[in-house]
């Protein structure tokens, strides 16, 4: 008897808020994501107002602390985490730490990650106050594939955000997040699909 088809199993890694972790799994449950689940929730930080909320909504959380250990160490129990729940596309949403190689490679083309800003511009930290200061008239945000680089893999999609005269870091955050929010269930349908559709 044929069945449903499988549906894909998302991890989320965050470090702090997780307002866009929240809009991704609010996606899912809205259908908007169709035949995806939110397995898991990973934070690097046991403090991280995003763990309630997932817990909230039913998801399973998980804190993985770095303590002291090696990049490559806390990442081996992370991506062992990932295996042992056969996760098919991790999400990063504000999980503010770089990945190994070893966690690129055995991951790769299913890795994403939000940024705020419009990539290539504003790499890295601080995205939105890099704006200000450049006295850019437009930003936006950009989910793309996670490499090697530092935000620099291949883009999936993006949003542009206008900038007005006397917005702060905060006005001008909370202009992006709006469109994070939005962009980045998008984004991972995009993805959804041409994984489904790959041989
Ligand atoms: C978001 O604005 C996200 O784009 C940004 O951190 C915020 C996390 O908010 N990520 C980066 O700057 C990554 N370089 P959230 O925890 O509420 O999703």
């Amino acid at each position: 008897m044929a069945g449903e088809p499988a549906k894909a199993r998302i991890a989320i890694l965050i470090s702090g808020r997780g307002s866009n972790m929240v809009a991704l799994a609010d996606a899912v449950r809205a259908g908007e994501i169709p035949n995806a689940e939110v397995a898991i929730v990973i934070s690097d930080q046991p403090n991280a107002a995003g763990l309630e909320r997932a817990r909230e909504r039913g998801i399973e959380t998980l804190v993985i602390e770095r303590r002291g250990r090696q990049r490559e160490e806390h990442d081996r129990e992370i991506i062992a985490a990932l295996r042992h729940r056969q996760i098919d596309l991790i999400c990063l949403a504000g999980y503010m730490r770089v990945l190994s190689k070893e966690f690129i490679d055995a991951y790769r083309g299913r890795i994403v990650n939000i940024h705020p800003s419009l990539l290539p511009l504003y790499p890295g930290l601080n995205a939105q106050q890099q704006a200000l200061d450049r006295g850019a008239k437009i930003s936006g945000c950009t989910v793309h594939f996670v490499d090697e680089t530092l935000d620099g893999g291949p883009i999936i999609a993006q949003r542009e955000v206008p900038v007005y005269d006397g917005d702060t870091v905060a006005s001008l955050s909370e202009r992006i997040l709006i469109e994070e929010h939005k962009l980045y269930a998008e984004a991972v349908n995009l993805v959804l699909n041409e994984i489904d559709s790959s041989p």
